[in-house]
């Protein structure tokens, strides 16, 4: 068998590196070790920046984002019983961030491929990758029917997330990895109950952090800081409930927190995470395969869409014999990564306790906190990198569309 482009992995940056190389009249295939159903349901960001927005909207794919996206023009950062208002549009000259869960872009990537008669196999297994230094390198696979498949491509483009089996193809010898682990994790529920707030709170307690999160006007994404060792079986909903309630608590203010069932409940681990190069000989990273940020900045999701958005054009110029922006592809996106690891850095030693920290830790982080509420400098700064880098996506890569 054959194929353009071998897409490893179904997740939003593997969903939409196909379309958009669709949309540039080239073929791919996409395969995927998990159900349909899965990766439809697993619970994951649900910020967009702007150029994601805009990105999603140029390529024809915003129907239900435009129809169902909240907008939200800033965030309230809380610390010290207070709570405060940082305002991206009066501080970025009308720059916002959209709430739409990354289920939803999930669900209508998927349902645009196979509307476009695209190969998207799901439930595949053995997923292989060889021959990445020759012209045509192979994407091996396992169907769900059990048959191994041989797909012979012009590049293959490893989608498959942090756990996937692209990135470890590259030669240890090649790759230069930077990493930190947290002595964190976060305890993250989904909640059947309209929100407590109209814009995500990022609060700052003793007690570690907690972020107040919405996915629409009835169901609400809570977050709380807990160790990374903890089960979850040892977080009843009650409990759950309980500590939110404090971390959110604003005495005197009659502000008070919606509870309601439970709908989804997990403990993600945090991390960063970049390996460089993004590329070796024919296979192409993208996303969460390349470079992971802890979650506090809402930049993983936006990461991998805006890696493809650069990916796209580059391998349309690869396969008419022009190197140069495939050449340029991983230094360009890692300049924005490191922008996004930095930042997502620096929101989330703001805002944690670390385990055994003295009062020096907390200290520090007030002043910062202080500083970043108080000087119009310091508001700029975080609002112009939460709601994204100012090239934007879509413009800057020249996107050519068919309508
Ligand atoms: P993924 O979404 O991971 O997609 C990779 C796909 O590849 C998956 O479908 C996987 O099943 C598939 N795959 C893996 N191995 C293989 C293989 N061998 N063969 C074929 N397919 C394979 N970001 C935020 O901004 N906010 C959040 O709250 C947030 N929460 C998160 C919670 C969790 C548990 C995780 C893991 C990430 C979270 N992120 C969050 C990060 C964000 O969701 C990711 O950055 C985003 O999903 C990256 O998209 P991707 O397509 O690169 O990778
Ligand atoms: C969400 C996740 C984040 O990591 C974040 O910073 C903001 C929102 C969310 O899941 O809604």
């Amino acid at each position: 068998m054959r194929t353009q482009v071998g897409i490893v992995g179904a997740g939003p940056a593997g969903l939409l590196l196909s379309h958009l190389l669709a949309l540039r009249g080239i073929e791919s295939v996409v395969v995927e070790i998990r159900s349909r159903a899965y990766c439809e349901a697993r619970q994951r960001a649900g910020v967009l920046e702007d150029g994601s927005v805009r990105l999603l909207r140029e390529a024809g794919l915003a129907g239900r984002l435009d129809r169902q996206g909240l907008e939200h023009g800033g965030i309230y950062l809380q610390f010290a019983g207070e709570r405060h208002h940082i305002d991206f549009r009066a501080l970025t000259g009308s720059r916002t961030v959209t709430v739409y869960a990354q289920t939803e872009i999930v669900k209508d990537l998927i349902a645009q491929r196979i509307a476009d008669g695209a190969a998207v196999h799901f439930d595949v297994s053995d997923t292989e990758v060889a021959d990445l230094t020759s012209d045509r390198p192979v994407l091996r696979y396992t169907d769900s029917d059990g048959k191994r498949n041989e797909l012979t491509c012009d590049v293959i483009a490893g989608c498959d997330g942090f756990h996937g089996i692209s990135r470890p193809a590259i030669p240890a010898g090649l790759v230069t990895v930077r990493e930190r682990e947290y002595p964190y994790a976060w305890l993250g529920i989904l909640a059947d109950v309209p929100p407590s707030t109209d814009e995500l709170i990022y609060a700052h307690h003793r007690n570690g952090f907690a972020l107040h999160s919405l996915r629409s006007l009835s169901v609400s994404r809570l977050y709380l800081q807990v160790d990374p060792d903890e089960a979850i079986e040892d977080w009843p909903d009650e409990r759950i409930w309980e500590e939110l309630g404090s971390r959110f608590d604003l005495p005197g203010s009659g502000w008070e927190l919606n509870q309601g069932p439970v709908l989804d409940k997990g403990i993600t681990p945090m991390r960063s995470f970049v390996s460089a190069p993004m590329r070796y000989g024919r296979l192409f990273l993208a996303g969460d395969a390349a470079h992971i940020v802890p979650p506090t900045g809402a930049k993983g999701l936006n990461l991998a869409m805006a890696d493809v958005a650069v990916l796209a054009p580059a391998l349309e110029a690869l396969l008419k014999g022009d190197e140069r922006l495939a050449d340029a592809y991983s230094s360009t996106c890692l300049s924005r990564v490191w922008r996004a690891t930095h930042f997502s850095w620096w929101m989330t030693t703001m805002l944690h306790r670390t385990p055994g920290a003295d009062d020096m830790e907390a200290a520090l982080q007030l002043s910062q906190l202080r500083y970043v509420t108080s000087s119009r400098a310091a508001a700029t700064s975080l609002a112009e990198n939460y709601t994204g880098y100012p090239a934007d996506v879509a413009d800057e890569l020249g996107l050519k569309l068919p309508r």
